[in-house]
């Protein structure tokens, strides 16, 4: 039966998607059967990020409404990683019981399903949480994202998911040094759940529209992440490394952190 993993953060922004879409892509380039599905139904965008917008026919939504089978809403990004898109509107009135049913289906043709949560703890949120057995929390290293999260916590008491872990995403390593943003331990004091991955803030993210983040340090972030959550054991990226050392210090100069 696959792992089903929320992906979730409370406050809207802060890299949800990017991380279903590339801890999604790393998780299947070790060989494991992955499919992420997009439950931010109107601000949909899992689809861009995972590079295969342009074969988009069926949706979540249809495939609720019985408009299609789950099959022909799958869309293949490769032999091991599918995603299933979000419905376009607003509008859609799903049943948590139908979403549910829908990933348990999924769980038995794939080792993973990552479920792309919308910001805020509304519906779209409550029913994406339905779906899954685990919850991936994903903040920035500050206070409001923090705040946020721990918020998410609180409601997702009330759900049966195991806490897998946080994933501390933009990390700017120079601003760590210098201790201008919460620092890894202590994310995880203040939110009592482990940090499994830092991802540092990284152009390739931004830029890229598609899984290849090319050998940029956010893509070694995102191997390493994807073998702790495979593993339940790992290595976190250091953020740091990149800004230690004569070549760190020039580029903390460029950025003014000295
Ligand atoms: N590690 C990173 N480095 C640089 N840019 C990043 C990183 N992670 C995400 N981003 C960028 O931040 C923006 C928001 O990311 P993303 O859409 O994944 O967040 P989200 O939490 O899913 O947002 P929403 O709450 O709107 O669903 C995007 O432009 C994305 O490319
Ligand atoms: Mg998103």
């Amino acid at each position: 039966m696959a792992r089903r993993i929320l992906i979730t953060s409370g406050k809207g922004g802060v890299g949800k998607t990017s991380v279903a879409a590339h801890l999604g892509y790393a998780l299947s380039q070790m060989g494991n059967r992955v499919v992420a599905i997009d439950m931010d139904a109107g601000l949909n965008n899992l689809d861009v990020v995972m590079g295969v917008e342009n074969k988009v026919v069926y949706d979540l939504s249809d495939v609720i409404e019985g408009k299609c089978r789950v099959k022909q809403s799958i869309i293949e990004c490769s032999q091991t990683l599918a995603i299933i898109p979000s419905a376009k509107g607003f509008d859609r009135d799903f049943s948590s019981k139908n979403l549910n049913s829908l990933t348990e289906g999924l769980s038995t043709r794939f080792d993973y399903v990552l479920i792309d949560s919308p910001a805020g703890i509304d519906v779209g949120f409550r029913r994406a949480a339905c779906s899954a057995d685990e919850v991936i929390l994903v903040v920035t290293p500050t206070l409001t994202s923090l705040r946020d999260a721990d918020k998410v916590l609180t409601i997702l008491q009330n759900y049966d998911l195991k806490k897998t872990g946080v994933v501390v995403n933009k990390v700017r390593g120079d601003l760590l040094l210098r201790g201008a943003v919460v620092d890894l331990n202590e994310i995880q004091a203040v939110l009592k759940c482990p940090v499994i991955g830092c991802i540092p803030e990284d152009d390739s993210v931004y830029l890229c529209s598609g899984l290849n983040l090319y050998k940029s340090r956010a893509q070694k972030a995102f191997k390493m992440l994807a073998k702790y959550v495979d593993k339940g054991k790992g290595k976190i990226y250091d953020a740091t490394a990149f800004y230690r050392g004569a070549g760190g210090a020039i580029r903390r100069a460029i950025r003014g952190n000295i």
